[in-house]
């Protein structure tokens, strides 16, 4: 094992509260440039390329606004178990991912008074939500970095006896794994997982599998029944998967032990009532990720294959994102920034040489394509 390869994270405590950067544009930034926010076009945020499901407006009309949601969510997670095939008892709804992200880390992580702190492993670099709130919870967090070979044919890779052996050392409470991970696309299959979850479970802690990604990927397997027992907590994102950005929304599927304290620490209304209908109703498009899905396959393979052409180093992601090599990421941001494309600088991730290409619909992605192979033959 590498000395590097865990590092603990606890000296961010001595950074305060300060919240994880998710990289997108922000109204003060716009404003400063002289910009409105439909003068852009924006890649930062990986969403499904179709936009909202058709009716949706229709639908969202049609809400009572005088009356409060349900807290219990019941209607969604009535669908939700149908589609899914899992019990409405293994199923929370939440205000995005994110709010399940939070409530997981304080269900689990928050110490009793007198307690040692709990501890947390994150499979990085990741999505910096999972430190935020495994902070705020008070919990030692340990990263496993990945190996990063550049020449490889996949360039991030962890080792995941590695990873397990760690679970076991640190007695982690929650592990965090983002699948496929967001920045680098990696995808882990089956076998991996299933050594992760083994391992969560001889620790006496739970595996959180966040799959915000997952329906985007061609060729993805079933995690769903490593929910049934205690140790697995699936996470899925419907703000990405329908495009309801705005609205948020997500779920979660584990045993009904882990949903009910889940719960527990919920408050209550979280998910609005229009976020509920618009879940209801894209759930029964039956076919809109199917199209999503194909969306992204024919935009991202065009992508590529164009930023390949300029000369960029395109790293392989079975997800809707691209991580691409550009030298001096905040730079290229702000260059892109003044075409009116704005693509995620990765820096706050460790990675100031990449971008996090979102795939949007091919007319965007084309001009994206333009505006990258310009700056490449005049920086
Ligand atoms: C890996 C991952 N999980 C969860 C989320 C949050 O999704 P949601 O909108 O469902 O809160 C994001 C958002 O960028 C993400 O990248």
């Amino acid at each position: 094992m590498e000395e590097s390869f865990v590092q603990a994270a606890a000296s961010l405590a001595g950074q305060g509260f300060g919240r994880p950067v998710h990289g997108s544009i922000r109204p003060s930034e716009l404003r400063a440039l002289g910009l409105e926010p439909s003068q852009v076009v924006d890649f930062s945020a990986s969403i499904s390329p179709l936009g909202p499901p058709a009716g949706l407006w229709e639908v969202l009309q049609k809400v009572d606004l005088t009356t409060y949601p349900d807290p219990e969510n019941l209607a969604l997670r009535e669908e939700l178990s149908r589609q899914l095939g899992t019990p409405e008892e293994t199923i929370l709804v939440g205000n995005g991912s994110t709010e399940i992200i939070h409530l997981l880390a304080r269900a689990f992580l928050s110490p009793a008074t007198g307690e040692a702190a709990k501890s947390a492993l994150l499979l990085t670099p990741t999505y910096g939500e999972y430190v935020g709130a495994c902070r705020l919870a008070g919990a030692s967090i340990f990263n496993c970095n990945a190996n990063f070979q550049p020449e490889a044919a996949s360039p991030f890779s962890w080792d995941m006896e590695d990873v397990a052996e760690h679970i076991a050392a640190q007695r982690a409470t929650l592990t965090f794994v983002c699948n496929p991970n967001n920045p680098t696309g990696v995808y882990l299959d089956e076998h991996a997982i299933g050594l992760l979850a083994e391992a969560a479970d001889e620790a006496g802690g739970l595996l959180v599998v966040d799959e915000a990604y997952v329906n985007f990927v061609a060729d993805r397997w079933d995690s769903l029944p490593l929910a049934g027992g205690p140790p697995v907590v699936i996470l899925r994102s419907m703000t990405k998967d329908y495009a309801l950005t705005g609205l948020r929304l997500g779920y979660a599927v584990a045993s009904p032990e882990v949903i009910g304290r889940l719960a527990s620490f919920q408050p209550d209304w979280s998910v609005n009532s229009l976020a509920q209908a618009a879940g209801l109703h894209a759930l029964r498009d039956d076919s809109y990720l199917a199209r999503a899905r194909e969306a992204v396959q024919r935009s991202k393979k065009m992508l590529t294959k164009r930023l390949n052409e300029s000369g960029y180093q395109v790293l392989p992601s079975p997800a809707n994102f691209l991580l691409v090599e550009v030298g001096d990421g905040r730079m290229m941001r702000e260059q892109l920034l003044r075409r009116g494309l704005v693509v995620r600088d990765c820096a706050s991730f460790g990675l100031p040489a990449h971008i996090r290409i979102g795939i949007r619909p091919e007319p965007d992605c084309i001009k994206l394509a333009e505006g990258m192979g310009e700056l490449r033959e005049n920086p």
